[in-house]
């Protein structure tokens, strides 16, 4: 691909390295809604997938480079093991797009050949050197990672790299897969890389790391510094163990401290010109997206996008703001897409009013969803006197979502109080369209919902995590409410919104159940399980 030189490739592997942490796993429907995001958010790739882990990930793969990646939006990406197989299947599966690459990897630290690969560094080279000539072969734009790089021995690293480029690699992943580097460290990794391989500058160098430290942010910021002109992040930093490097942050950071960075990439310290291509106003919005749709929830004081990231309450730092609000703050709420939270609408409003705020804070809905949300917006309206920007983002998230409706929640009454033994009775539809009812009792009334519909539909599962937050202030705010629940090895989760929290309890667990039960009818993943532990 060609870039400017001197900006910064957003590279976001939410869909690929996000999607492994546990439960945050996403059909279809929901990777396209959030490669679509992405484009809108203007990253330069999006790693789509492992096409080679199972025939849902290939789908999922072939029909966001169907979808999103068109002549003008960005390059989508497959990740393949080195090994034919997932090459193939990689380079079929991204046939669709426009712009295409080929992201193959093989272990380099010995820690990896001797206990992991079973390999000799010759056996290593050889591989790596042919199979990103086979990707080659397939596409122009191969990515090349050598894992564990950064606990490589820097010696063999270079050799490696060296070969890859002379193999047709375009762009060089460096990754820390353990997450062990510390800044300086990482930035040091990444200058060794730069001088000491001979034909490295022929290619994109790129950085990779976890976060089981905390510091991936502050290493990939040192990499840039350093050389390194892509960065592999994801939304909101999920991902495997302690996430990956989180794309919010790296974006804010770059771009609140441009004078700062401009000299590193060889601009005028006062250049205003951004160093990414990112809209920043899209980084809320593709925030609670993707923490919807995994049901990861985002920390409250988590930088840039928790709830607290702007919220001020010692009484001098508001005092302050009040004043001047530079006074306490460094960036202005608006750039992330953050709006105040203005109450727009009432009960009075008509189809044309919502659209059209809907379209002013971005979500260009089709007929069909619009219609839906309308629908939601009214019944809100109906209980709640002002509708708020946060409650139509609440509400338009829960529309959009995809769990795949295979039961229907028709009705939820329940019964409590003190004294009382909390009782629910719950109807569901089944995905055949028969109408079932059961109740029961729990410990309190979500619990008694939850046993109605475990009841109801018969597949054990634990639930493992529970949480309710309302959207704005006062007593007839929306409550969401994410659920997680683990069905043998694996967690799947649900998010609903509603001013009765019990309905969006019960909702939530329906969502939950669906993904659950739609997933037990889907062909068992290939190799994902055995390779989800090498990446
Ligand atoms: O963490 C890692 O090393 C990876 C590679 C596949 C890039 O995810
Ligand atoms: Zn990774």
């Amino acid at each position: 691909m060609t870039f400017p030189p001197d900006r910064i490739l957003i590279f976001d592997t939410t869909l690929r390295d996000g999607e492994q942490c546990p439960g945050a796993t996403l059909n279809e429907e929901e990777k396209l809604a959030i490669a679509r995001q992405l484009a809108r958010l203007g990253v330069d790739i999006i790693e789509a997938g492992f096409a080679y882990a199972s025939p849902g990930d290939f789908a999922a793969v072939q029909k966001i480079a169907e979808v999103v990646g068109t002549p003008e939006g960005p390059v989508i990406c497959s990740l393949a093991r080195a090994i034919r197989q997932d090459i193939q299947a990689s380079a079929e599966a991204l046939k669709p797009a426009a712009k295409a690459r080929i992201h193959t990897f093989i272990s380099t630290s010995d820690i990896h050949l001797e206990y992991q690969l079973r390999k000799t560094r010759a056996e290593v080279l050889s591989i790596a050197e042919d199979m990103v000539a086979y990707a080659k072969s397939f596409l122009e734009d191969v990515e090349f990672s050598p894992m564990d790089a950064a606990r490589s021995d820097p010696e063999f690293l270079y050799q490696v790299l060296e070969r890859v480029i002379a193999a047709g690699a375009t762009t060089i992943n460096i990754p820390d897969t353990v997450g062990y580097m510390m800044p300086q460290e990482f930035g040091d990794l990444i200058r060794g890389v730069c001088t000491h391989v001979p034909n490295i500058d022929r290619v994109v160098v790129s950085v990779h790391g976890h976060n089981d430290l905390g510091v991936a942010v502050a290493n990939f910021l040192e990499a840039v510094k350093a050389g390194a002109r892509q960065l592999e992040c994801t939304i909101n930093g999920i991902g495997e163990r302690a996430g990956n490097a989180s794309l919010e942050e790296l974006v804010m950071a770059l771009h609140v401290r441009r004078q700062y960075f401009n000299p590193y990439l060889g601009r005028p310290v006062d250049s205003t010109a951004p160093l990414t291509n990112i809209n920043t106003q899209e980084i809320y919005k593709t925030s609670r997206l993707v923490s919807n749709l995994t049901g990861m929830l985002v920390q409250p004081n988590k930088a840039i996008v928790g709830r607290n990231a702007f919220a001020h309450e010692s009484g001098i730092h508001q005092d302050g703001v009040l004043k001047n609000k530079l006074t306490y703050e460094i960036m202005d709420a608006k750039s992330v897409g953050l709006h105040e939270n203005q109450i727009v609408l009432g009960k009075h409003s008509g189809r044309n009013a919502f659209g059209t705020r809907l379209r002013e804070l971005g979500y260009e809905l089709t007929d069909q969803d619009l219609n839906r949300a309308f629908v939601r917006f009214k019944e809100l309206a109906d209980k709640k006197k002002e509708v708020s920007d946060r409650d139509l983002e609440a509400i338009v998230n829960d529309e959009i979502q995809q769990a795949p409706e295979l039961y229907h929640l028709e009705r939820v009454q329940v019964s409590c109080g003190n004294p009382s033994c909390p009782t629910a009775t719950v109807t569901l539809r089944t995905p055949e369209g028969k109408e079932i009812t059961d109740a029961a009792v729990g410990t309190g009334p979500v619990d008694a919902v939850y046993r109605a519909m475990n009841r109801l539909v018969e597949v054990p599962n634990d639930l493992i995590e529970f949480s309710v937050q309302s959207v704005t202030a006062g007593i007839d705010a929306i409550g969401e409410v994410t659920i997680r629940l683990r069905h043998q090895d694996r967690v799947f989760s649900g998010h609903a919104a509603n001013t009765d929290i019990i309905v969006a309890s019960a909702q939530a667990y329906v969502n939950a159940l669906n993904r659950l039960c739609y997933a037990l009818r889907q062909p068992t993943p290939g190799v994902q399980s055995q390779v989800a532990s090498n990446t």
